[in-house]
């Protein structure tokens, strides 16, 4: 699975509210910004700012990937949980489908909120609620529950999206805007990206679901998305806050 792919298609989706909040929180004036569970550094490589580039990951192996794609960064391996810098240090810190990973989500926002200067900006831009997952027809309503089962096999929160904002207000962020990316900005998936998207499904369900099954919905997935009848919604959350 090439999983930086995946994050430059995740990455896709989110663009254009990527780009209204970061200008609406001052990216182009800030000096220092931070993106919590950077991965593979997809959403760090297009950021155009004069700001120092901070990414932070837990994992090794995405840090060096995340070297490649965004040279101009700053890497450290640490958790999210404990942040590895002083009080007040960021004008901006965001984070980009991380909380439904993290174990102690409201901890990760605190220290978000902590590492941030005063009337600094905490942005979470991207955390789905899959619970609330549509599809159409309904014949292809199994794929949502063996996603969300997957999901939770790997430890997400897979409703964390419906949370975010009470999170925020826990965390002490007052929160300036929220809602969910506008299902005009869920595409209507590519022959590729289809192809992405089943490769990750597989990878999930190998084990737990027959392969017969799993390609049987598949044929009827894709006859649905060639015939326009595909409907396929999961309502992800924003969240902005000072
Ligand atoms: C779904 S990926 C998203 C990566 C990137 N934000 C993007 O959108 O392309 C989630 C990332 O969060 C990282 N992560 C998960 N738990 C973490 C933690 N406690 N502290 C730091 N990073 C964490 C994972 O290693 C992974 O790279």
């Amino acid at each position: 699975m090439d999983w930086h792919k995946r994050f430059v298609q995740q990455a896709v989706w989110t663009g254009p509210l990527r780009s209204y909040l970061f200008k609406q929180s001052g990216m182009d004036t800030a000096s220092r910004v931070l993106e919590v569970g950077c991965g593979t550094g997809a959403i760090l490589t297009g950021l155009t700012t004069p700001a120092a580039i901070h990414g932070l990951d837990l994992e090794a192996g995405r840090l060096v990937e995340a070297r490649l794609h965004a040279p101009q960064a700053i890497l450290t391996r640490a958790d999210a949980l404990s942040l590895p810098y002083p009080a007040g240090v960021f004008d901006i810190t965001f984070c980009h489908f991380l909380l439904l990973w993290v174990h102690d989500p409201l901890r990760a926002l605190r220290e978000m909120k902590r590492v941030t200067r005063s009337g600094g900006n905490v942005l979470a831009l991207a955390e789905p609620d899959y619970s609330a997952r549509l599809d159409k027809p309904d014949t292809l309503v199994p794929l949502g529950r063996w996603q969300i089962a997957a999901l939770q096999r790997q430890g997400a929160d897979t409703s964390l999206g419906r949370r975010l904002a009470e999170l925020f207000s826990q965390a002490g962020i007052r929160l300036i805007e929220t809602g969910t990316l506008q299902p005009g900005n869920q595409p209507q998936l590519t022959e590729e990206e289809r192809d992405l998207e089943w490769s990750v499904l597989e990878a999930d369900l190998a084990g737990s679901v027959p392969a017969n099954e799993i390609q049987r919905l598949r044929c009827l997935d894709e006859s649905a998305w060639e015939s326009h009848q595909r409907v396929l919604y999961v309502p992800t959350y924003f969240a902005w806050g000072q």
